[in-house]
C-alpha cells in the first residue's frame, strides 16, 4: 500500500470515528414518559422505553391502559388539589369538624404524598442506571432521578447551552438580597430556626466524601438533639435519672453543657473561641447561630422534664430506661409538632393536618422505611428565610455578629430571645432574597447540583406529576425582564437547574413556591409517616411508658414545648407565625384552621436540674457568661469577642475551612484567606 492510500484510509477512519462520536445517545433527551426506563440500543442509534408495570405502553410509555386512563380522567391535577387544599374554607370547616371525613382526607394526604416517593429507591449519584448500591449503600443519599449521563452533549441532556451559567453571575443577578423581603404569610424567625434545627438531623452531607454522601440515618432519629454517633450520645447524657447533661445558670435554668464538660462531642468553632463560649450540642454546626442553641435548649429541658414525669410513673425504672423512653416521646413530639403546626403553616392548607399513625394501620402498601434523597436536601436550603438581623431590646444584631456565640441569649435572657424570634419576620422563600452571609450557600448548592448532574427542574416537575413549564414567562408568572435574562443565560426552559428553578418560580398560596411544596411535601410526609414510630408495632402507649407518656405525645404543641420549659409568666406569643394586632394569629386569620390548644398532658413538673452537674470541681462558671463581660454597644457593632479575635465577620467559607483543616491564627486574621481557601473545595471535587 503506497503512502497515498494510507492517507486516504486514515482520513476515512477519522471521518468514521467523528461520525460515530456525533451520534447522540437518544436517552439524553429523556424520551420515556411516566417513569419508563430509557435504554439506548445499537450503539446509541436507537432506544427502547421499558414500561413494565407502569399502566402505560407505547414507544415512550405515553399511552395509558384503559383503567389508568379512567383514573387519570377522574383524578384532579396537582394544581386543582393545591387550590382545593389552600382555598375553599367552607369545605374544610365542614371536613375538619366531621371526624370520619377528616380521617378520610388525612388518609388521602398520607397515601397520595407517600406514593410519590419510590421505595426502595432506584438511584443514587454513583450511576445513571439502577444498581445494587442504590438500596444497599446507605452512605449515599438516594435519588429520585438518576444523574444526567456524562456523555450527553449538554449538562441537562440535550437542552440548553454546552455550559451552564456562571454561578457568581447567577447569584449576583438573581438571588442576592437587595433589600430584605419578608415572608408574606406571616412566617416568623422561630419557624426558620425550627426548620433548620429539625432538618439537620437528616440532612447531614458528608462533606469529606462529597455532596453525594450522607452521614445521617435517613430520617427523623432526633440525632439533632441527642447526637448522631454513640460517643456523642453518651457524652451528652448525665447517666442520672435518664437525663441529659445540663449547665445551670444563676436563675436555676437549664442549658446545654459546655464543650469542655462533654469533650468528645465534635463541635465546629473558630479557633481561639474561649472555652466558656463553646457548647456541646447534637449537631456540630449548631454552634452557628444562637437560634439553634435556643432550639437545642428547649428540647433538652423537655427531655429532662419528661424523665421526671416518667420517674414518678415508674419509680423502679433505671437511668437507661428513663432515657430511652423519654427519647421515644421526644421523637414522637417532633413528628407531631412538625406535621400539625410546622407543615400546616408551611403549606397553608386549610385541611387540619394531623399526625395520626392509626390511619395507616390497614394500609399494607405503606412501607415503614425511608431514605433521604439528595433532591430533598437541595430544595430544603431555605437560606432566604434567614433574616438580616434580630432585634433584642434596644439592640439589633446581624447574623454575622451572632455567629458562634450564645452571648445574645445570655445577655437578654432565654425568654426575650424566644419572644424576639417569634415576633420578627423570616425572609420570603424566593429569588433575590439570599442575605450577604448566605449567598455563598446558594453558590455551593448550585455547584453541588452540577457536580451531581441533577436533571432539570422541568424533569423533576414531570416526575412529581406537574406539567413541564413551556417558557420562562410561564415559570415567573409573566416577569418579562427576568424571563428574558433567564432565557439568554439558560437558552431553554428545559435546561433550568433544579435549585434555582425552585426559587425563581412565581410565588403562590403556600410559604414555599408551588413546585417546592409538591416535591418537598411527598418527601416530608413519607419520611415522617414511614418513621418506625408511626408503625403499628410502635404506636401504642407501652412504647412511651404508658398512657401518661402517650398523652404527652398526643397533646404537645410548639407553645406547650416552650411554655412548659420556661419560668411561669415568661411565655408570650409562641407559634410559627407572627402575632397579629387583634391578638389573633395570622394563621387563624389567613388559614382558618383551628389548632387545638393542648389540654393538660399528665403530670407537669417544673424542670429539675441534674444534681451537681453544673458545678464540676474546679468550675468557676456559674452562669452562661462565666467571667466574660459582654457589653455590645447599641445598634449593630461587633461584640468584644469578635473585635478581639477577628478582623472581619466570619463567613460561611470559614466553616468549610474549619471542618477540613483548621487554619492558623494568622490565617484567621487574614482578610484574604477565605478567597484562597480551597481545602474543602478540593474535597468536594471528589469524584462521585
Ligand atoms: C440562620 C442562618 C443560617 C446559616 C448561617 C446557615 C448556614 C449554613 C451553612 C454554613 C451550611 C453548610 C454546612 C456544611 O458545610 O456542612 C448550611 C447548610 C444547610 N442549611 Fe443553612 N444556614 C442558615 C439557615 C438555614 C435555614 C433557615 C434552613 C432551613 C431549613 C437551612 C437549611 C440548610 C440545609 C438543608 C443545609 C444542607 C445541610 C447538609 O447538606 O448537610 N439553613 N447552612
Amino acid at each position: 500500500m503506497n503512502s497515498f492510500n494510507i492517507v486516504i484510509l486514515s482520513a476515512i477512519l477519522v471521518i468514521c470515528i467523528a461520525a460515530a462520536e456525533d451520534v447522540v445517545d437518544p436517552c439524553c433527551s429523556f424520551p420515556c414518559q411516566n417513569q419508563g426506563v430509557c435504554m439506548s440500543v445499537n450503539s446509541h442509534k436507537d432506544f427502547t422505553c421499558d414500561c413494565t408495570g407502569l399502566e402505560y405502553y407505547g414507544q415512550t410509555c405515553e399511552t395509558p391502559i384503559v383503567s389508568r386512563r379512567i383514573k387519570n380522567w377522574l383524578r384532579p391535577s396537582l394544581t386543582t388539589m393545591h387550590k382545593v387544599y389552600t382555598g375553599w374554607p367552607w369545605l374544610w370547616k365542614l371536613v375538619n369538624n366531621v371526624p370520619f371525613l377528616h380521617r378520610a382526607a388525612m388518609r388521602y394526604v398520607y397515601l397520595s404524598r407517600g406514593a410519590a416517593i419510590q421505595s426502595p429507591p432506584r438511584f443514587n449519584s454513583g450511576h445513571d442506571y439502577i444498581t445494587t448500591q442504590s438500596h444497599f449503600n446507605t452512605s449515599y443519599y438516594a435519588r429520585s432521578l438518576p444523574p444526567v449521563p456524562q456523555h450527553c452533549p449538554t449538562p441537562m441532556g440535550v437542552a440548553g447551552h454546552g455550559e451552564l451559567p456562571d454561578i457568581d453571575e447567577l447569584a449576583e443577578r438573581f438571588f442576592k438580597r437587595k433589600e430584605f423581603i419578608a415572608e408574606p404569610h406571616g412566617t416568623n424567625i422561630l419557624f426558620a430556626y425550627y426548620a433548620q434545627h429539625f432538618s439537620h438531623q437528616f440532612f447531614r452531607t458528608d462533606r469529606a466524601r462529597g455532596p453525594a454522601f450522607t452521614k445521617g440515618n435517613d430520617g427523623v432519629d432526633v440525632s439533632h438533639i441527642y447526637g448522631l454517633d454513640q460517643g456523642t450520645q453518651d457524652a451528652l447524657r448525665s447517666f442520672q435519672l435518664g437525663k441529659m447533661k445540663v449547665r445551670i445558670d444563676e436563675d436555676g435554668q437549664q442549658f446545654p453543657p459546655l464543650l469542655r464538660d462533654a469533650p468528645s462531642v465534635h463541635m465546629i468553632y473558630p479557633p481561639h473561641t474561649p472555652q466558656e463560649e463553646q457548647v456541646a450540642l447534637g449537631h456540630a454546626l449548631f454552634s452557628m447561630q444562637p437560634g439553634l442553641f435556643v432550639m437545642a435548649t428547649v428540647w433538652l429541658r423537655e427531655h429532662n422534664r419528661i424523665c421526671d414525669v416518667l420517674a414518678v410513673e415508674h419509680p423502679d425504672w433505671d437511668d437507661e430506661r428513663l432515657y430511652q423512653t423519654a427519647k421515644l416521646i421526644v421523637l414522637a413530639q417532633n413528628l407531631k409538632i412538625t406535621i400539625e403546626e410546622y407543615v400546616q403553616h408551611l403549606s397553608q392548607y386549610k385541611v387540619k393536618l394531623s399526625y395520626d399513625p392509626e390511619l395507616l394501620r390497614d394500609e399494607p402498601q405503606f412501607q415503614f422505611s425511608n431514605r433521604i434523597h439528595v433532591e430533598f436536601a437541595h430544595l430544603y436550603h431555605w437560606h432566604p428565610m434567614a433574616p438580616e438581623a434580630i432585634t433584642l431590646g434596644n439592640n439589633t444584631y446581624t447574623l454575622e455578629q451572632m455567629s458562634f456565640s450564645t452571648k445574645t441569649v445570655a445577655k437578654h435572657g432565654f425568654a426575650s430571645f424566644v419572644q424576639a424570634i417569634a415576633t420578627q419576620p423570616a425572609g420570603a422563600l424566593r429569588h433575590q432574597n439570599h442575605g450577604p452571609m448566605l449567598l455563598d450557600q446558594f453558590k455551593d448548592v448550585v455547584r453541588q447540583g452540577r457536580q451531581l448532574r441533577l436533571q432539570s427542574f422541568n424533569n423533576y416537575r414531570q416526575l412529581f406529576g406537574m406539567p413541564k413549564y413551556t417558557s420562562f414567562m410561564e415559570l415567573t408568572g409573566g416577569d418579562v425582564d427576568l424571563s428574558r435574562q433567564l432565557d439568554k443565560l439558560y437558552g431553554d426552559i428545559d435546561a433550568l437547574e433544579f435549585y434555582p428553578g425552585m426559587l425563581l418560580e412565581k410565588s403562590d398560596s403556600s410559604v414555599t413556591p408551588f413546585t417546592m411544596v409538591n416535591i418537598g411535601g411527598p418527601y416530608a410526609i413519607k419520611g415522617m409517616m414511614a418513621n418506625p414510630i408511626s408503625s403499628p408495632h410502635y404506636w401504642k402507649p407501652s412504647t412511651f411508658g404508658g398512657p401518661v407518656g402517650f398523652d404527652i405525645v398526643k397533646s404537645t404543641t410548639i407553645k406547650d414545648l416552650f411554655c412548659r420549659n420556661m419560668k411561669p409568666g415568661e411565655c408570650g406569643h409562641i407559634a410559627f407565625h407572627l402575632p397579629t394586632t387583634e391578638g389573633q394569629s395570622q394563621q387563624q386569620q389567613s388559614n382558618s384552621v383551628e389548632t387545638s390548644s393542648s389540654g393538660p398532658s399528665g403530670i407537669v413538673l417544673e424542670p429539675s436540674p441534674v444534681p451537681n452537674y453544673s458545678t464540676l470541681p474546679g468550675d468557676n462558671h456559674s452562669s452562661l457568661m462565666g467571667s466574660q463581660t459582654f457589653s455590645p454597644p447599641a445598634g449593630m457593632t461587633s461584640t468584644p469577642h469578635y473585635a478581639t479575635n477577628y478582623r472581619r465577620a466570619l463567613t460561611v467559607d470559614d466553616l468549610d475551612f474549619i471542618e477540613c483543616q483548621p487554619p492558623s491564627a494568622a490565617q484567621w486574621s487574614s482578610r484574604h484567606h477565605a478567597a484562597n481557601n480551597n481545602y474543602c473545595r478540593l474535597r468536594e471535587a471528589h469524584p462521585i
